[in-house]
């Protein structure tokens, strides 16, 4: 009972280790789950299968308020639909994922989504994991984690996720993404001063989920 209304937030780069540890924790505390990378992902899908030039940012703010998302907060069967189509797939996709820089960088995207992620953590009960959770999404989360790893480390673990794409490609694109998302003008990917900063390079699943769960636990008792 003493997590009632719990947030944690969980920020970090791509391939730290985020997904796989907010749906353990989350599983762990019976807590909801949201994966705000995914709604990032499905409104770039959007723009990508409607013929929108993600790098088009007037193109890409004129439409962003069109597609409809629809979110599954249960870390047993995360799932993302747009328009009522099933995407939780193809925002996996290469393509996808080079594009989703450009389009998470658009004011008015981050501004409606960020209204939407406000929404769905409501009363809270929820870890949400993404770029700006404990510095804009959800400033006042009693526990901010932020993941980290070694490029290396973070590589081989986003390209054990993807569909055709190898070691050398990912570490490349990650590179490139994140030096992107840490430099956008609108919300970067930052760690919020009271965030704990966590290692994951040398720990497996288990261990990332472990520490959060103490950090829980000191935070709520
Ligand atoms: O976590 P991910 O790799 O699925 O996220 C995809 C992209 O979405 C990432 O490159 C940056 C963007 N993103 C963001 O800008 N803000 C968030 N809160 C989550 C993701």
């Amino acid at each position: 009972a003493s997590v009632s209304g719990l947030v944690v937030a969980m920020d970090g780069p791509s391939g730290s280790g985020k997904s796989s540890a907010s749906r353990g924790v989350a599983r762990a505390l019976g807590l909801r789950y949201l994966d705000t990378g995914a709604m990032y992902r499905a409104v770039t899908w959007w723009m990508l299968d409607r013929g929108v030039d993600p790098s088009d940012q007037d193109a890409v703010t004129a439409r962003c308020r069109e597609p409809r998302l629809e979110i599954s907060t249960d870390p047993d069967a995360p799932g993302i639909s747009v328009d009522g189509t099933d995407v939780s797939g193809p925002i996996r996709t290469q393509e996808v994922t080079r594009a989703v820089s450009a389009v998470s960088a658009v004011p008015d995207v981050r501004r409606r989504l960020v209204d939407l992620q406000r929404q769905i953590i409501g009363p809270g009960d929820i870890v949400v994991e993404g770029r700006d959770i404990g510095t804009v999404v959800a400033p006042d989360a009693p526990l901010k984690i932020y993941l980290t790893a070694s490029a290396d480390a973070r590589a081989l673990r986003r390209t054990a996720e993807l569909t055709g794409t190898s070691t050398r490609e990912q570490r490349a694109e990650m590179a490139r993404r994140d030096a992107l998302d840490s430099t956008r003008k609108t919300d970067p990917l930052a760690m919020a001063a009271d965030a704990v900063e966590l290692d994951t390079t040398p720990l497996d699943l288990d261990e990332v989920i472990a520490e959060v769960l103490r950090l829980v636990k000191e935070r709520t008792i």
